[in-house]
């Protein structure tokens, strides 16, 4: 048993119940890898955990993304060898297939202890391999919106070259929804709150642009880019508020990914709007571990690299939080460990 620095979030949440302590790191058991994490990203998951708590008032570990090195295998395991660059999966046990999981009582980081420290050790679905020429700040980026992206476009999506995508503001999510449209070949029309980000956003290959802060019938706009047709997809981080305008600037049959809550999450729901459109309502809980390796391989494939806007230490996680509570970041906020 060797002891670890970790970051301890105390039941309530809350920024002041973050603190830093050390525990025990221990040997892999058959079947387990023990992997010393370099790197965390944050996801608006991980800080509404955070700011208030878990549901089951215990004291956790927060974080769900990490990455790091492979220090010790267990006995039986062949995937894996000392030296392996790793990154975690959002649901070690969905390997495959339909979903399996309702909640997030298994997920590292909120139902159980996430990667807010320096060692982990854990079954090897807990992992996959990262990217072979990946820093691990890079690799820790894919595990929650490098995933739901990827999952949302090119799994649910089946994405088309030619077809056009409706992304709203420019986090984590909404970044790599951008980068993985732009590989299918697909026309992309960006909302930002700020015409600095939207700028940032073209240099990175978006085609068309929208303030949604002055311009708040966005969707509309969108769909009079799109000839009046509407939009293929929309990938809908905004949630209650943005939801109607998401609806209206998708075509008929088209496909709007229910994914985030940014703006609240209960809400008047346009029943006749989905039906007269025949509209494809998909609600997607970030992806199985078979669709991560998916999405590395592509990555790999077309050297695909993550927008990082800042770092910060394990122990600055507080201001990392109230760093991406102030809406200045674009892209990916990263824990150094
Ligand atoms: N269902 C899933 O599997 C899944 C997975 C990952 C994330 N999510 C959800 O997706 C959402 C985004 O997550 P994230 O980690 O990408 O967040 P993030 O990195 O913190 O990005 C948030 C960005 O969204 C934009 N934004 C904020 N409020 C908005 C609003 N009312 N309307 C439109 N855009 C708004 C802002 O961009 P600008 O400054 O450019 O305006 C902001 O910087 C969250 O609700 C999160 O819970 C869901």
């Amino acid at each position: 048993m060797t002891t670890i620095k970790t970051i301890q979030l105390l039941p309530g949440g809350g920024f002041d119940k973050i603190v830093v302590a050390t525990t025990g790191s221990r040997d892999p058991d058959p079947g387990e890898i023990r992997v010393k994490i370099h790197a965390s990203s944050l996801n608006y998951h991980d800080y509404g955990v955070v700011t208030q708590g878990v549901a089951s008032h215990e004291t956790r570990i927060p974080m769900s993304d990490g990455a790091g090195e492979v220090i010790a295998i267990g006995a039986g395991v062949s995937e894996f060898k000392v030296g392996d660059h790793v990154v975690s999966t959002f649901f070690p046990d969905w390997q495959d297939g339909e979903p399996i999981a309702d909640s997030f009582a298994r997920t590292p980081g909120d139902g159980i202890d996430g990667y807010a420290r320096e060692e982990v050790t854990a079954h090897t679905t807990a992992f996959t391999h990262a990217p072979q020429d990946y820093s691990h700040a890079e690799a820790a980026t894919l595990t929650t919106a490098g995933l739901t992206a990827w999952r949302t476009l090119i799994v649910n999506g089946q994405l088309k070259p030619g077809d056009t995508v409706l992304l709203q503001g420019t986090g984590g999510v909404s970044i790599f929804a951008l980068q993985f449209a732009k590989l299918a070949g697909a026309r992309v029309i960006a909302t930002s709150s700020s015409d600095a980000k939207l700028a940032r956003m073209k240099a990175l290959g978006a085609d068309e642009l929208i303030n949604y802060r002055t311009d708040p019938d966005w969707g509309m706009t969108a769909r009079r880019l799109t000839r009046g047709r509407g939009v293929d997809h929309v990938i809908e981080v905004g949630g209650s508020a943005t939801l109607p305008q998401s609806m209206l600037a998708t075509r008929v049959g088209g496909h709007v990914a229910v994914i985030g809550i940014l703006s609240g999450i209960e809400g008047p729901l346009s029943i006749r709007l989905a039906l007269s459109r025949q509209l494809r309502l998909q609600a997607v809980l970030v992806g199985n571990r078979t669709q991560q390796q998916q999405m590395i391989k592509a990555i790999e494939a077309n050297t695909l690299r993550p927008v990082i806007d800042k770092h910060f230490a394990l122990e600055q996680i507080a201001d990392a939080f109230r760093y991406q509570e102030s809406g200045q970041h674009f892209g990916k906020i990263v824990l150094d460990i």
